[in-house]
């Protein structure tokens, strides 16, 4: 009798893990738990825009929940309190290390069905001025919700509603807002004047003045209660469309109903004793940061003494650059409408063939770069969890305040996304980035991004977290952070803070900087320097990047986040506590 009995447990034990390793290996949508099973390293880490999304992401991770869970969580927290990037009227691109699987989530906008390549062109031809940026013509069907919700049934461990509780008390409880978001929504309100109804939501804000959103409350309630559903098929779903009727917008219900975040491949690439993970087309980031690190190793010969941002070391990357946005402008788009042989172009042949173009001694001339075969309202966070799982997430409007249009009655941000597809071949957008078929608008077809979420492995596990806000300017920094570090020995912090540049193909010969407003602009003699090889020099037109980053030291992890904006950075031990309700 006693002998069966311990028969039976042990079938039952052999069960219950055959059980839990299905769980394990299931690719679908069900509410299935993705944990690593190895022995917790313990301590997690945050790198994120701002305390109240640092706050919350504690909570959930102290709760038990894991790194998809704190990412959704912060996701929505700061939608109601990075006005000027979080949102749910946007979209985005998540990254994910949970245990063994490798995971890339297409949260990006697309463009409504009724929309058309030559939508934003006058009678001339020309790009009628603003259309793309102001108004509800901006508008790309948003994708946050349908990501955030696909995000959890995958891999979340927390209940739903719990994610969204922090943020439905700080929308409808109030608070504190950022001297930094208020300064901005001063600055730019005028912008918005007699075109959207911007100001009637905003203009209030004051410093030292709880700043409550009650609408945005009920929208994220009914959220918490009816999950993705609501947004794309119910109460929101219905003031989504109102809106439109009334500022002349294009989305439609069907446009919200027939909306899917999608799970995709996201770009892998071995990179000395690394693997680096990234954002695939429709961004423009993974490739574009495989390319440069490839390239810059091609390069070695050339690089050998270089210092760090000397006019040499910016003329070599500047080259780099260059063949990277000649590639952008012809070969990347949305891959559901346009063929992007992502493999060759991050293959070692094709990138060593374009760095033996590299002249590095002078400036390319503009004709040659043929390609072979490109303050605003984005923002990035990375989360580690107890058990080592990651998630790199950047998520964006686009740009200032995205459309300025609020959905009436629901209380969030519209994005003016749309401004991202190529308006017309060879008309620069508002990051002065051109293209051409591959990005040209066509109803239901995502918009190019250069957003990139960025994971790098080393032995299978997590390196580096890592990513960024900038536009065009995305990966030529997420690229430089990772050369501060690994070939400059800078620490996490030193690699964000330094001085960053930037150049794009377009305008010609132009090289810009950011760090000037934290005292760190390109020196005067680098200036002259790169003015005796050909090159102008000017501060970027916006102080871009807010780097957030998370790196291996040891048993533990180092967080660090971009001294140009408010964003706060946490490595802790998770203790168990549970939510406040
Ligand atoms: O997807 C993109 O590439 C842009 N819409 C990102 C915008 C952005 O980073 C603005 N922030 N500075």
């Amino acid at each position: 009798m006693k002998r069966k009995t311990v028969y039976l447990t042990l079938t039952l034990i052999i069960l219950s893990l055959i059980q839990g390793c299905e769980k394990n290996t299931n690719q679908g949508d069900s509410a299935t738990i993705k944990q690593n099973t190895k022995a917790p390293p313990a301590m997690a880490a945050i790198a994120i825009s701002d305390s109240y999304g640092a706050q919350v992401s504690q909570d959930i991770l102290n709760a038990g929940g894991n790194a998809v869970d704190a990412a959704v969580a912060a996701g929505f927290t700061l939608a109601v309190t990075f006005i000027d990037a979080g949102n749910i009227g946007g979209g985005g691109f998540m990254t994910i290390k949970m245990g063994d699987e490798i995971a890339f989530l297409d949260y990006r906008e697309k463009a409504p069905l009724a929309a058309h390549k030559d939508m934003y062109l006058d009678a001339e031809g020309n790009v009628i001025d603003n259309i793309t940026l102001i108004g509800a013509q901006a508008v790309g069907v948003p994708g946050t919700v349908a990501g955030f919700w696909k995000a959890h049934k995958k891999f979340g461990k927390l209940p739903w509603k719990d994610l969204l509780n922090p943020a439905i008390k700080l929308a409808r409880d109030g608070f504190m807002p950022a001297p930094a978001l208020v300064d901005n929504v001063h600055r730019l309100k005028g912008q918005f004047v007699g075109k959207t109804n911007f100001n009637t939501y905003f203009a209030s804000m004051k410093v030292g003045r709880l700043f409550k959103q009650p609408e945005l409350a009920k929208t994220l309630g009914r959220i918490a209660k009816s999950g993705a559903d609501d947004f794309y098929r119910g109460e929101t779903a219905a003031l989504i469309v109102k809106e439109m009727q009334a500022s002349n917008g294009l989305i439609t219900a069907e446009d919200l109903e027939s909306y899917r975040a999608v799970w995709r491949e996201p770009v892998r690439a071995k990179w000395r004793e690394y693997e680096v993970i990234s954002a695939p087309p429709p961004s423009s980031g993974g490739f574009a940061i495989v390319q440069l690190l490839k390239m810059k190793d091609y390069l070695d010969d050339s690089f050998q003494g270089v210092e760090h941002n000397s006019a040499q070391y910016i003329h070599l990357v500047a080259e780099m650059d260059k063949r990277v946005f000649a590639d952008r402008a012809e070969h990347l788009g949305d891959p559901d409408f346009f063929d992007v042989d992502i493999n060759t172009l991050i293959s070692n042949d094709y990138v060593s063939k374009r760095a033996a173009e590299i002249n590095p001694t002078a400036i390319s001339p503009l004709t040659s770069i043929n390609p072979g075969l490109e303050s605003p309202n984005t923002t990035h966070y990375s989360i580690v969890d107890q058990w080592g799982n990651a998630v790199s997430n950047t998520y964006t409007i686009n740009w200032d305040y995205g459309s300025g249009v609020v959905v009436g009655g629901a209380g969030f941000l519209l994005n003016n996304e749309m401004d991202d597809f190529s308006a017309k071949p060879g008309v620069p957008n508002i990051y002065g980035v051109v293209g051409n078929v591959a990005n040209e608008i066509q109803p239901g077809k995502r918009m190019l991004s250069s957003m990139s979420p960025t994971i790098v492995l080393k032995d299978g596990e997590v390196e580096m977290v890592l990513g960024t806000p900038g536009g065009s300017t995305i990966f030529t920094t997420v690229f430089q952070v990772i050369i501060n570090i690994l070939d400059f020995g800078m620490t996490p912090i030193e690699a964000i803070g330094a001085t960053r540049f930037h150049h794009q193909l377009v305008p010609i010969d132009l090289i810009t900087y950011s760090g000037y407003t934290i005292g760190r602009p390109l020196p005067e003699q680098t200036i002259k320097e790169l003015a005796n090889k050909g090159y102008r020099s000017e501060p970027h037109a916006f102080e871009y990047g807010d780097v957030q980053i998370i790196m291996k030291d040891g048993d533990s992890w180092i967080a660090a986040s971009d001294p140009r904006d408010r964003g706060e950075s946490r490595v802790f031990d998770v203790i168990s506590k549970t939510l406040d309700h």
